[in-house]
């Protein structure tokens, strides 16, 4: 059993979403699947389908135009918010410590927030991958409460291009560790950045890989069914 997460991203319109949780709510599997969909697609009938956020405030309420709450994204029926994404600290320029905040507000709303944590490009060439990440989990970790870890190195995310098995091995164990040592026993750690069907199972069966988060692959059943199944 594994979670097997989408992130749409900024895409979808309401048929392909509704084509979407036809598809999963059909679809038998041990894993846990879920959906993170743009704000507008969060509410209607998702049909027992899990869905997820891509982004939270980390105020309650207030004026922030354009910012949307924990309490809004819990209002729609939501259960999971994917909260640091490389793509939100990239265009948005979201610190670690926003990442903390933002947790900590899912936290606050019993929505389990997905932390996402990895290095640029840059990094990786220089070795310095395993501070990075430590960096990021140092600061970006609510002090309670249930979340999931997610790593994706920047470098990998739409690019067609994956660490190897090896590198994944080895962080996910470093990951693993510092987790046990703060007391997050059960934490749950994904892997992500250009999954798809034919790579989805080497990256699930490596130890501490409890899941993937898939981008461009989750998008259409055709490719994101093939996923669920060759996992679990
Ligand atoms: P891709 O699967 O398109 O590389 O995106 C990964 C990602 O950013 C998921 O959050």
């Amino acid at each position: 059993m594994k979670f097997i997460v989408g992130n749409w991203k900024m895409n979808g319109t309401p048929d392909k979403k509704s084509a979407m949780i036809r598809a999963l709510s059909e679809t038998t599997t041990e894993n846990i699947v879920i959906l993170c969909l743009p704000f507008t697609l969060l509410g209607g009938d998702n049909k027992n389908v899990t869905i997820g956020a891509q982004d939270i405030s980390e105020h309650e309420n207030g004026a922030y135009t354009g910012d949307v709450s924990g309490q809004m994204i819990s209002d729609m029926g939501a259960k999971y918010v994917i909260v640091g994404h490389s793509e939100r600290r990239f265009y948005h320029h979201e610190t670690n410590e926003t990442v903390h905040a933002k947790a900590a507000a899912a936290i606050r709303h019993k929505l389990i927030p997905i932390i996402c944590v990895g290095e640029t490009l840059d990094e990786h060439k220089s070795n310095k991958t395993f501070d990075v990440v430590r960096k990021m989990l140092d600061v970006c970790l609510p002090e309670s409460g249930e979340f999931i870890v997610a790593y994706e190195p920047r470098w990998a995310i739409g690019t067609g291009k994956t660490p190897t098995i090896d590198e994944v091995k080895k962080i996910h164990q470093m990951i693993y560790e510092y987790l046990n040592v703060h007391g997050h026993t059960t934490t749950p750690i994904l892997y992500g950045g250009s999954v798809n069907k034919t790579n989805a199972s080497d990256f699930a069966n490596i130890p501490h890989v409890d899941g993937l988060l898939i981008g461009g692959a989750s998008l259409e059943s055709e490719t994101f069914l093939p996923i669920i199944k060759s996992v679990n």
